[in-house]
């Protein structure tokens, strides 16, 4: 490479990144809805494990090899193995930010009509089941949702096109600190309404009868989905960090707000779901359907709706964004593409694919594979299995494989804050726990076994 790499300007900057590619509608679409599928409080403390005994130290292992080669997924891999099989991972990797972008542009165009339903009084609708039934009109209808979804795609493009520093870094700044102001206040909300006790009951209590092979295998899912994790996005961006970027306190401090913005996300949506009557495992369309009963309810709803939807929105950016950069710095890295020309191919294949999951839930809701639409597939292929297996393949790299003295040398700090006992923990997690644990939930989950 002759092109000086571009770098996150400052250390907030890394942060806020990396925290906005790991909050999104992860968070707040996705996992209200997997927990209330998978039944509330068992799902949570699940979830949690993944994320904090397997999710952080791999969130480090991609950290580390981010950083040290300061390449794209598969260029990484090409030059700490050469002609070795590990670089698949890097394949996996684009195969998965593309099925994901695909779907979850679909749902951030969802945003998009609800900023539109949010300005207009949601067409003076203000029932309950006439807000359910406005959802369900929207999102079978043949060109509204495909049409917001290309449009959410276009404006990836123009952001991306702009470059690393510039484009994602200035928004993520701007963004993280009022989504969390905003998500507060309505946390405050929903815990003053009839249902709260019975909502966080059903987040907080683990009723461990509901907890089957395959609430593991959801949960394990959602902590990788959740942390960007397994695909090589986090490598991607770790590549432009700079040398004195602390990485284990990075991936601490993402982790933990992540997990905080998903918490604070099942105390909105879920005292709402019992106080409005409501059935926590209606899917995807959970947090959609109930958002917009609850902002009725408050005083100067428009304001709190429109506000609301413009985070998420921006929210959803900031990960479409770090998950293109997958693709993006590949085919620039590996093929000299100019960044204009690597960004218009991801975005234009993404259009075709989001076009169809959009479709998915009308025109072409009969195409299925395994009982699942496009929609769902392009999902449960990603989350709970593709990026389980890299996050696999990546820890047994880093734990095995890759030189000790590279792994200390990235996860050390001049400040003297990181122990040895730290970095050795970290690789008894990436050699033994983290593979262990994911092979096992596959073996059961899969029915492996
Ligand atoms: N972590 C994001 C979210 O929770 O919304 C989704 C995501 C972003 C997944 C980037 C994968 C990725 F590479």
């Amino acid at each position: 490479m002759t092109e000086k790499r571009a770098q996150f300007a400052t250390r907030l900057g890394v942060i806020a990144t990396t925290v906005g590619s790991a909050v999104g509608l992860g968070n707040i679409w996705r996992f209200p809805f997997e927990a209330g599928v998978h039944g509330g409080g068992a799902f949570l403390l699940i979830d949690l494990f993944f994320i904090f005994i397997i999710g952080v130290p791999v969130v480090c292992a991609e950290f580390i090899i981010g950083r040290h080669t300061g390449l794209n997924v598969r260029g990484a891999f090409r030059v700490l193995a050469p002609g070795k099989p590990w670089g698949i991972v890097g394949y996996l990797g684009i195969i998965a930010s593309i099925l994901i972008l695909s779907f979850y542009s679909v749902v951030a165009g969802w945003t998009l009509e609800y900023i539109y339903q949010s300005l207009t009084g949601f067409g003076g609708v203000s029932s309950i089941a006439g807000l359910h039934s406005q959802f369900d009109g929207f999102a079978t209808s043949n060109w509204r949702p495909a049409m917001w979804t290309l449009i959410f795609l276009a404006i990836n493009y123009f952001i991306l096109a702009r470059g690393v520093q510039k484009g994602i870094e200035k928004m993520s700044n701007i963004m993280m600190p009022l989504l969390f102001v905003i998500l507060i206040v309505f946390c405050i909300n929903s815990l003053r309404m009839p249902g709260a006790a019975e909502g966080l009951s059903f987040l907080f209590k683990p009723d461990f009868s509901q907890v089957t092979p395959s609430v593991m295998l959801g949960a394990m899912g959602q902590a990788f989905f959740s942390l960007s994790l397994g695909l090589g996005c986090l490598i991607t961006y770790s590549s432009y960090f700079k040398q004195e970027t602390p990485l284990l306190r990075t991936a601490g401090i993402m982790a933990s707000l992540d997990t905080l913005v998903a918490i604070l996300a099942g105390i909105i949506i879920f005292p709402a779901v019992f106080t409005f009557g409501m059935e926590p495992a209606a899917g995807p369309k959970l947090v959609f359907e109930i958002l917009p009963s609850i902002f009725m309810r408050m005083p100067g709803s428009m304001l709190w709706s429109v506000l609301f939807f413009i985070l998420l929105f921006l929210a959803s950016l900031s990960s479409t964004i770090s998950m293109s950069e997958i693709t993006i710095a590949y085919m620039t890295d590996e093929f000299g593409f100019s960044r204009r020309k690597a960004t218009g191919c991801n975005i234009v294949v993404a259009m075709v694919l989001g076009t169809l999951c959009a479709l998915s839930f009308g025109m072409i809701s009969d195409w299925t594979v395994c009982g699942l639409t496009l929609f769902n597939l392009f999902d449960y292929l990603s989350s709970n299995i593709i990026l389980p297996i890299g996050g696999m393949i990546i820890s047994v790299f880093v734990g095995w494989v890759l030189d000790r003295s590279v792994v200390r040398r990235e996860l050390m700090t001049d400040d003297g804050s990181v122990r040895p006992w730290m970095i050795r923990l970290v690789t008894i997690c990436l050699r033994y726990i983290a593979p262990a644990c994911i092979g096992l939930v596959f073996l059961f989950g899969l029915g492996l076994w």
